[in-house]
């Protein structure tokens, strides 16, 4: 059975459209009211995925030169971001360039702000017991405790299942074959780790083909989101997939065969086995 969806045409939002896109425990907590339509001027997003029961989101993100978040915050929901371009610095975290990524686990408060701007690819993870995330909100909390974690105080429980990939320069990571229960592909296909849960090995890779391959059709008990970052995936009997678009393939059901040129390079997440 074949029963995926691809998202390649999403248009661009701006300013006060995206907050019709944000939870009301996210889009009312963002700061002062009188800031938000500044703020959210410099905010620009394409919706990748939105799944209303957990409140997951995908998001492709650019900001603005000069975007400043209002307040600090944490949010219930892990979130977790790849830059794929222009820089943005996380108070209590670090500078995050080009290639870097993180897995933040609920409850730490951070705040964002570029001199330059950014393009990143931004994920809310939602309602996921396994992964330890909550739904998406945002509590403010002040700049003085960024980096610490005011929910929960026990370090190794605020951390989870994937731990805390605090700052990721994915340039650094090594590339190892795609497991057959991700995405089945007859080693054909390489991936560096971003995070991994060490219960469920629902995870979260970078994927690159070396050469031009065609892959068959291919069912994993994982749910997939393929993100295209790079390059295009012609699918069978379907339409191309170019950067940035999204693939999501629900647990157990099949993926068309595709061929996928030299080059490419696609972020690719795994849920638990079901
Ligand atoms: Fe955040």
């Amino acid at each position: 059975m074949t029963n995926f969806t691809i998202t390649t045409d999403a248009p661009w939002v701006n300013g006060l459209q995206v907050l019709e896109t944000m939870t009301p425990a996210f889009r009312n907590n963002l700061g002062p009211a009188e800031g938000v339509e500044g703020l959210m001027s410099k905010y620009n997003i394409r919706q990748l995925y939105q799944d209303p029961v957990t409140t997951r989101r995908i998001d492709h993100v650019r900001a603005d030169p000069g975007y400043v978040d209002l307040t600090c915050a944490y949010h219930d929901s892990v979130e977790e971001c790849l830059v794929i371009g222009g820089s943005v610095t996380l108070d209590g975290e670090g500078l995050m360039e080009t290639g870097d990524y993180f897995w933040r686990p609920p409850g730490f408060v951070h705040c964002a702000w570029s001199e330059n701007g950014f393009e990143a690819i931004l994920m809310m993870e939602g309602i996921s017991p396994t992964d330890g995330s909550g739904p998406v909100s945002r509590v403010v909390h002040p700049h003085e405790i960024a980096g610490s974690n005011p929910v929960n105080t026990i370090e190794e429980d605020a951390l989870g299942p994937r731990g805390w990939v605090r700052h990721q320069p994915s340039g650094l990571l090594p590339w190892a074959p795609v497991p057959e229960d991700a995405w089945p592909h007859g080693g054909s296909l390489q991936a560096r780790t971003l995070s991994l849960n060490v219960n469920t090995g629902a995870a979260s890779r970078l994927v690159r083909a070396t050469t031009s391959l065609e892959l068959p059709a291919s069912v994993s008990n994982r749910e997939r989101f393929i993100i295209v970052l790079e390059g295009v995936i012609d699918i069978s009997d379907q339409t191309s997939v170019p950067a940035i678009g999204l693939l999501h393939v629900p647990a157990g059901q099949e993926l068309n065969a595709m061929q996928i040129t030299a080059g490419t390079k696609v972020m690719l997440k795994t849920g638990p086995i079901l």
